[in-house]
């Protein structure tokens, strides 16, 4: 069905995944700085839950993003001089954006199963533990994790340097993603 704008749906889905995104960033290394757990030390306990419990939490949010940006496509915004190569590049960087989130979050999860601790999700619902304890799969996928998370950050920065290119141009293409 063609919009006129981005649903509510997916604008607070798009702002709901760049924050948690962002915070996964900026906490992740400090909380690998932590120390491991013992029966003194348990600081790592918490931030690791919230880490996983908002890494899976975007994968829903993707999906209901992705639902709905393919049910109401928005009509595109066509500025004057605005060259369709650079809109085909931010279409290409949207889908990247998509695949590498996802790799992300699942290669996150993979890691997680075979390092032999448990995920709560919200500290509520116990996911199944199918993996077993592994440290040569946990580094594998750990490696993985670690290598989408840099490519993420790259394909970001593009995406924010876009959307800052458009801000400054003023031709709507922000404010589409800002309003209600
Ligand atoms: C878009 C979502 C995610 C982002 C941006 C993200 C980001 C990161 C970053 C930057 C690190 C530090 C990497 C390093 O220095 O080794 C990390 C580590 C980690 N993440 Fe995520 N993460 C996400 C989703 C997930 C999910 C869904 C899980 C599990 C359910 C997860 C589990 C872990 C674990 C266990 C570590 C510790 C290091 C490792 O074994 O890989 N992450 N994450
Ligand atoms: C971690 C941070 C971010 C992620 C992962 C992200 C992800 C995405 C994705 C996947 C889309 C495509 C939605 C679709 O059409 O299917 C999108 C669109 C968009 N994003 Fe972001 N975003 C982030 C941060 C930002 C920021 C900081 C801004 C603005 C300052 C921004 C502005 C926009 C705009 C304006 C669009 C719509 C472009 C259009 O009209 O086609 N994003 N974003």
């Amino acid at each position: 069905m063609q919009t006129q704008n981005f649903t509510t749906t997916a604008v607070i889905m798009h702002w709901l995944i760049a924050v948690s995104i962002f915070f996964l960033f900026i906490s992740s290394w400090w909380m690998l700085a932590l120390p491991f757990p013992s029966i003194d030390f348990k600081y790592r306990v918490f931030p690791f839950q919230l880490h996983k419990n908002l890494g899976i939490t975007i994968v829903f949010m993707l999906i209901i993003l992705l639902y709905v940006r393919l049910r109401y496509r928005p009509t595109p915004v066509f500025s004057a001089g605005e060259r369709p190569l650079l809109l085909r590049l931010a279409f290409l960087d949207h889908v990247i954006l998509y695949i590498l989130i996802f790799t992300c979050c699942i290669s996150g999860y993979m890691s997680s199963s075979y390092s032999g601790w448990s995920t709560t999700l919200w500290w509520v619902l116990e996911l199944p533990h199918w993996g077993y304890e592994d440290e040569e799969l946990n580094m594998f996928y750990s490696d993985i994790h670690l290598w989408t998370c840099w490519a993420l950050l790259a394909f970001v920065s593009v995406h924010v340097g876009g959307a800052l290119y458009h801000a400054f141009r003023n031709d709507g293409f922000v404010r589409r993603m800002l309003r209600l």
